[in-house]
């Protein structure tokens, strides 16, 4: 299995519909129905950078065991940008915190491959501050090399590219709280990206910035993972998210979190995210995902209204 990497858009088949013109010259687009083609959870590919088999994570509340994560089986190709959605409490953070071994899992086995000698296996970006409030601009990015004992010579090549590519060469001496919350995510990216992980786990990192910010940061995302095209595993709740920036999208059931499909996006890379966006095929497809993820979220709602009653 490989991770989809059209270099052009792949079943275009679907997306064959003419749009409607009316007199007015405006066109419409008609949203079809067209069912998402699932991809195979699991593979016998040797690419597989993550390999997940019948995972579960069950709590231990005061009221008892709580599954949090029923038996997944799923596999991540190397250099796949591999999306989440779900619905809220669905396990999302759960299980990129058992990627990211910040917690254990209770049942099934993960297997991870092997980063090169001295290479970090993965680094997290959190929803969020989690910047050092106490370091400047080019501390925090330099933290995981630094940590590392990383030359002086290539801490300072390897942090002034990133801090370049994210805008914030200007800013390598400011402190977290003299920057914009858009400011201090591009530390968080700058800082992932210096420490050079094998796997890029993300959890929600834009979902606290405004809507123009968010473009220019999935846009600067976009840009420095091209260069490098590391596996990352991103959260989001946003299905334009997922679709612009994603390879492909895993979308996960209600409580206790599952994999109800998962789907490639067909579209070509290096992308531009307004034009892509522009693209009636985008829209159907963000279409079609919602389809599916409603049912979950309206499910999800229900159990939290009975769980409150
Ligand atoms: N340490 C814990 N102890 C008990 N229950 C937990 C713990 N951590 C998470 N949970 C529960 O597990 C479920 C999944 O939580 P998780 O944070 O993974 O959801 P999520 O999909 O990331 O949600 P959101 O989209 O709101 O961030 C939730 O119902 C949550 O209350
Ligand atoms: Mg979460």
């Amino acid at each position: 299995m490989t991770c989809n990497r059209g270099s052009a858009l792949l079943r275009r088949s679907r997306f064959q519909d003419p749009p409607a013109v009316t007199a007015k010259g405006i066109k419409v687009v008609l949203m079809t129905t067209t069912t998402l083609k699932p991809v195979a959870a699991t593979s016998t590919d040797a690419d597989v950078k993550i390999r997940i088999r019948d995972l579960t994570k069950v709590f231990q509340t005061k009221n008892g065991p709580f599954v949090a994560l029923d038996p997944m089986n799923l596999d991540i190709p190397k250099g796949c940008f591999f999306m989440i959605v779900g619905p809220s409490g669905c396990g999302k953070t759960t299980l990129l915190r058992i990627l990211a071994g910040l917690e254990e899992h209770t049942s099934g086995t993960l297997e991870i491959t092997a980063p090169a000698a001295g290479r970090p296996s993965n680094s997290m970006v959190f929803q969020g501050d989690s910047l050092f409030p106490w370091m400047t601009v080019w501390e925090n990015a330099a933290y995981g090399l630094t940590m590392r004992g990383k030359p002086k010579g290539e801490i300072k090549d390897v942090v002034g590219h990133y801090l370049a590519r994210t805008g914030l060469s200007k800013f390598h001496a400011s402190y977290p709280h003299q920057l914009s919350g858009g400011m201090r995510q591009r530390v968080s990216i700058a800082r992932a990206f210096a420490n050079d992980p094998d796997i890029l786990l993300m959890d929600e990192p834009f979902s606290a910035l405004d809507e123009q910010n968010k473009v220019l940061l999935q846009e600067e995302l976009l840009r420095i993972w091209e260069e490098t095209r590391k596996t990352v595993m991103f959260i989001t709740h946003s299905v334009d998210e997922a679709v612009t920036l994603g390879d492909r999208i895993m979308i996960m059931t209600a409580h206790p979190g599952r994999s109800k499909m998962i789907v490639d996006v067909p579209f070509e890379r290096p992308r531009k995210v307004l034009e892509l966006r522009a693209q009636p095929e985008y829209g159907e497809l963000v279409y079609n995902i919602w389809g599916h993820l409603r049912d979950e979220v309206q499910r999800a709602r229900a159990q939290d209204e009975g769980r409150a009653s």
